[in-house]
């Protein structure tokens, strides 16, 4: 059995979807995987930070955040260690094997993320992430470090939340040669305009996919087309080998969209996608985010709610397309479990 010790830096949504997961599907894990991941260390800016070396139970952490809305150490399983440490902290002093990043997502910095994750780079330590900003703004340079020191960088995360969108491009059709890729990548639009679609007021629309957990710390990042337009540049870039940034992509969001548009798609038998797209045409790459009106017989538009669906066009296979969850706690927490275990396989062989 091999044991890896995790430090947590973020807890919001998306740390406590996958604590919840280590909780109630640890031991399966250890016995189908021979993988046993230890919480040894989390650090939040506002919920306070705990740490032990030998381990913290994942049922004692959501406890004390369901009690308290904090990390409360007297509440957990160590005591004596009242020294809080700031996530540099954390990186540094938990002797972590794996960081796992999740502060929330910055586009324009991308930081305290960038940050985070270099450091734990240059401690030679694997990082897991679902933050975008790194990804989106900094990957070339992450990855130069992880190879550097020998380390792997996990990102399923940042596409698509827990479905295997880069995984399976990466590792299965990176060879059939990607072409174009488009698709839903925002669950929080996608919800909204459904419920749109179904009579509800943008403003209550928006409040739902908040109380759900899809929308961003900021949901203007989501309504206004920045966070599908970082998931464009990061497939762009880790799977069709460009270096493109946020400013390359042509971005428009739903806040322009009325009831009165929504309606007058739906009387013609159509509907309204946020849809995210980059294409390499000859040696030119074109890349956009724009609200768009398609047929309700078009695979896209069946697509409702916070699922994402993407569409790979690639040469020697045609067009391959993944739907999914995009969003939500348990769902964004199973990416970093999807991470782990590739991170165990790699270093298992
Ligand atoms: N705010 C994002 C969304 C979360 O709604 O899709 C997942 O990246």
């Amino acid at each position: 059995m091999q044991t890896y010790r995790l430090a947590i830096i973020g807890f919001g949504n998306v740390g406590q979807g996958f604590t919840q997961i280590l909780r109630d599907e640890g031991a399966e894990l250890a016995q189908q995987y021979g993988a046993r991941f230890q919480i040894v260390a989390v650090s939040d800016l506002l919920k306070g930070s705990v740490h032990d070396p030998k381990g913290i139970d994942p049922a004692a952490l959501l406890d004390s955040i369901a009690a308290t809305g904090t990390l409360r150490v007297d509440r957990l399983a160590a005591p004596d260690r009242r020294e809080a440490w700031t996530a540099l902290e954390t990186i540094e002093r938990s002797q972590a094997d794996i960081v796992i990043e999740l502060s929330y997502t910055d586009l324009k910095t991308g930081e305290p993320a960038i940050t985070h994750l270099r450091r734990a780079l240059e401690l030679g330590k694997h990082v897991v992430t679902t933050n975008k900003g790194p990804i989106a703004l900094k990957y070339p340079e992450l990855k130069a470090l992880a190879e550097k020191h020998n380390v792997e960088i996990g990102a399923e995360g940042t596409v698509m939340s827990g479905t295997p969108s880069l995984r399976m491009a990466q590792e299965l059709l990176s060879a059939a040669r990607i072409r174009k890729v488009q698709g839903i990548v925002n669950g929080t639009t996608n919800y909204i305009l459904t419920q749109m679609e179904a009579g509800a007021t943008y403003a209550d629309a928006l409040k739902d996919a908040q109380a759900k957990g899809y929308a961003e710390a900021d949901p203007t990042g989501d309504v206004e087309g920045f966070d599908a337009a970082g998931k464009v540049v990061i497939m762009a870039n880790l799977l069709m080998g460009q270096s493109l940034t946020l400013a390359d992509v042509d971005r428009q969001g739903i806040t322009q969209l009325t009831p009165a548009d929504i309606a007058e798609a739906k009387a013609v038998g159509e509907r309204w996608k946020l849809i995210g797209r980059v294409e390499t045409i000859g040696d030119k790459i074109s890349a956009s985010v724009k609200p768009t009106r398609l047929p309700i017989a078009h695979p896209l538009a069946s697509v409702g709610g916070a699922t994402n669906a993407i569409t790979f066009s690639t040469d020697l296979l045609g067009d391959v397309t993944l739907v999914g969850p995009g969003a939500g706690r348990i769902e964004t927490g199973y990416a970093i479990v999807g991470d782990l275990l590739a991170i165990h396989r790699k270093l298992d062989k």
